[in-house]
């Protein structure tokens, strides 16, 4: 079976106009719902919520206004560093390269390194990647701005999009993955997302990541706990997606936002504690759920690197580093990668 055909089964093709298409599969991979991973999560000692569960609209707005505090330094420190790699980047790329991301930017930072793209390219291919249909509206602002661009969105997961990547044709490809996101997987999770990268990769692809870097504690602190409380709307957030979604009865007042730096692990670990004993009807995910005062329900981790480490963890999952950038305050890295 040549690729065009299996493309063709597995995905349906949308095409807007000429210079923009979208990939969808035909049928999503069988998927635990959010009732069942709520049950499984909560209904143990050490509770968790998945913080991919932040993210429903008013999360996401949330996250945008995390992004202009004062105290959350990882966007506008990769933004600087972004804004100062200009020809740093396009030595390592020629006219044959598409840009593919992980994530659907219409941020600041996807159009940084278009900004680099069109300097060597007259025609730029652009493939966002991001499983939520909130990449036809990124995609669709960022035509605005770059008529030119040509953009093929894959409406998929991550595994599921960078699988339509190697399977699409022999085009160099730089993909990236802003925002540090990768920190919020755990170092298991991490080394596998690595792995798939690196496996779907060829010889001559890029792939550029940024990372937090670890630094003083009170930095790290204030950033996930902000004086306007708005990352702590944003935790306490997930509560209000389960009660509307999931028809429970969390009192949001009965839960205190905490952020704490773990130096051991390296992480700012996330958590909704509990004020009270309490119990919570879950009914969707049919969940009678008990908390005693002081129990935490633990909402992320977010990991911070040290340089040699990212060394390490790239080498180990079969990396080479081509170069890595800083920030003055040496706060945070973009590191770009090849195969081994
Ligand atoms: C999306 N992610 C990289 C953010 C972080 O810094 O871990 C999520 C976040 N949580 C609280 N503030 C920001």
């Amino acid at each position: 079976m040549n690729e065009t055909i299996q493309h063709s089964l597995t995905y349906k093709k949308y095409v807007i106009d000429d210079n923009l298409r979208y990939f969808k599969p035909h049928s999503t991979k069988i998927e635990k719902t959010f009732a069942d991973e709520i049950f499984s999560s909560l209904n143990r000692d050490s509770k968790y919520i998945n913080p991919k569960f932040f993210y429903d609209k008013r999360g996401s707005s949330l996250f945008e206004k995390i992004c202009d505090l004062p105290e959350y330094y990882p966007t506008r420190t990769e933004i600087e560093i972004l804004k100062n790699l200009k020809s740093d980047l396009s030595q390592f790329l020629d006219d044959s390269f598409r840009l593919v991301e992980l994530g659907s930017g219409s941020s600041t930072k996807t159009r940084l390194i278009l900004d680099i793209f069109a300097k060597i390219q007259s025609s730029i291919e652009y493939f966002p990647i991001d499983i939520s249909e909130i990449l036809t509206e990124s995609s669709e602002l960022l035509q605005r701005d770059y008529p030119d661009l040509e953009i093929t969105g894959i409406i998929d997961t991550y595994e599921g999009g960078l699988e339509f990547i190697e399977k699409y044709d022999d085009k160099k490809n730089l993909i990236i993955f802003l925002g540090s996101s990768f920190g919020n997987f755990t170092p298991k999770e991490g080394k596998i997302f690595l792995q798939k990268i690196n496996s779907i990769m060829k010889n001559e692809d890029l792939f550029l990541i940024g990372l937090d870097l670890v630094k003083d504690k009170k930095i790290l602190e204030d950033a996930y706990d902000d004086a306007q409380g708005i990352t702590a709307q944003f935790n306490l957030n997930v509560l209000s997606r389960i009660n509307d979604e999931l028809d429970a009865d969390f009192v949001l007042n009965d839960f205190k936002h905490i952020a704490k730096y773990n130096e051991k692990d390296q992480r700012v670990e996330m958590y909704l504690k509990s004020l009270v004993n309490q119990s919570i009807i879950i009914s969707k995910a049919n969940l009678s759920l008990k908390l005693t005062e002081g129990e935490l329900i633990h909402t992320e981790h977010s990991h911070k690197y040290e340089i040699s480490q990212i060394k390490e963890l790239m080498d180990e999952t079969g990396f080479n580093i081509k170069q890595n950038w800083l920030d003055v305050n040496n706060h945070y890295a973009l590191t770009l990668v090849s195969k081994k």
